[in-house]
């Protein structure tokens, strides 16, 4: 989802791009194959290696899934881990500037408003990984950054259009009230990224929204821009499915002075967020 918005944007402000694919049949010139399940310990390394010279690389692929970091451990961490940090160091060893996106579940998610000095403690696999990830690419050294996301919105998302799509029929939905979200638009991330890219911005960056609130409150935001009666919204709890602890954080929000004072850019206000998403459905 943020790769495929990426490469347009990059493309938009004059930028050469390669998108990766780990599909054969998308291959071509600009969409090189990369199957980060597949890569040994010593990719880029022998003669042969033909990688493209770039000035930056976005490290955007992953098993994002909390579930499926958790249900495939070995699997993920070779994707999420090693691969990422195989081609981390090959690109870097050929002079390129490396970022790569990670996640507020570096954190516990027991406090809001992390801070990029505080030490990771994630509480699930999906986090070890991303914070085991990080701690590779930062150890690069000058020319290497880390993004931490919380939860990236955008029109497309399945999740928001079976809600409007009920909404719109006039029957209820049952959003979680005790599931919590601080929400960024993909526009900010793509900014954000571009930003870091641009200036070649080394260290811990954060991209998130300012407070953390429920799916319930997603909902009426929706409901509202829709003119649907509020009462179609029939609050559910995470508890009620076995959602395991570490996927229902009480707090994803993460602290945004650094990227203040460098770039002017704040956390967003949910509500901003959560309208312009609704507007784009
Ligand atoms: N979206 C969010 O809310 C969010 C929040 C925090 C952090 N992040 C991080 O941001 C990054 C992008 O997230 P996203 O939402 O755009 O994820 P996404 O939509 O799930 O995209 C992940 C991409 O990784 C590719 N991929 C998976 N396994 C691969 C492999 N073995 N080799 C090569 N490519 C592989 C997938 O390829 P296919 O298209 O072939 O499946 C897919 O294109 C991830 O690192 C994620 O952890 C996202």
């Amino acid at each position: 989802m943020i790769g495929a918005v990426l490469v347009t944007r990059f493309a938009a402000q004059g930028w050469s791009v390669y998108a990766t694919t780990r599909r054969r049949d998308r291959v071509d010139e600009t969409h090189p194959y990369l199957d980060l399940s597949a890569l040994g310990a010593s990719f880029g390394a022998a003669p042969g290696d033909d990688l493209p010279k770039v000035d930056v690389v976005v490290l955007a692929a992953a098993v994002a899934g909390i579930g499926d970091c958790e249900e495939n451990a070995d699997a993920s961490r070779q994707i999420n881990v090693d691969g990422t940090l195989g081609v981390a160091k090959a690109m870097a060893a050929r002079g390129a500037f490396v970022l790569l996106l990670s996640s507020d579940k570096v954190f516990d998610g027991a406090v809001p408003l992390r801070s990029r000095h505080d030490a990771p403690c994630p509480a699930c696999a999906y986090g070890r990984q991303k914070a085991d990830a990080e701690a590779g690419v930062l150890a690069l050294g000058q020319r290497a950054a880390v993004l931490r996301l919380s939860k990236v919105l955008e029109p497309n998302l399945p999740l928001l259009n079976g809600w409007a799509t009920t909404l719109a029929n006039e029957e209820p939905i049952t959003p979680f009230h005790d599931l919590y979200l601080a929400p960024v638009s993909v526009d900010l991330v793509a900014r954000m990224v571009l930003q870091i890219a641009t200036d070649r911005a080394q260290g811990i960056f954060h991209c998130t929204g300012a407070k953390d609130h429920s799916y319930e409150d997603l909902a009426h935001i929706l409901a509202e821009q829709m003119h649907r009666n509020p009462g179609l919204i029939q609050p559910g709890s995470c508890h009620s499915i076995n959602m395991p602890a570490a996927a229902r954080p009480r707090y994803t929000s993460l602290e945004m002075t650094e990227e203040q004072s460098r770039w002017g850019i704040t956390a967003p206000a949910f509500e901003a967020t959560a309208r312009a998403i609704m507007a784009g459905l």
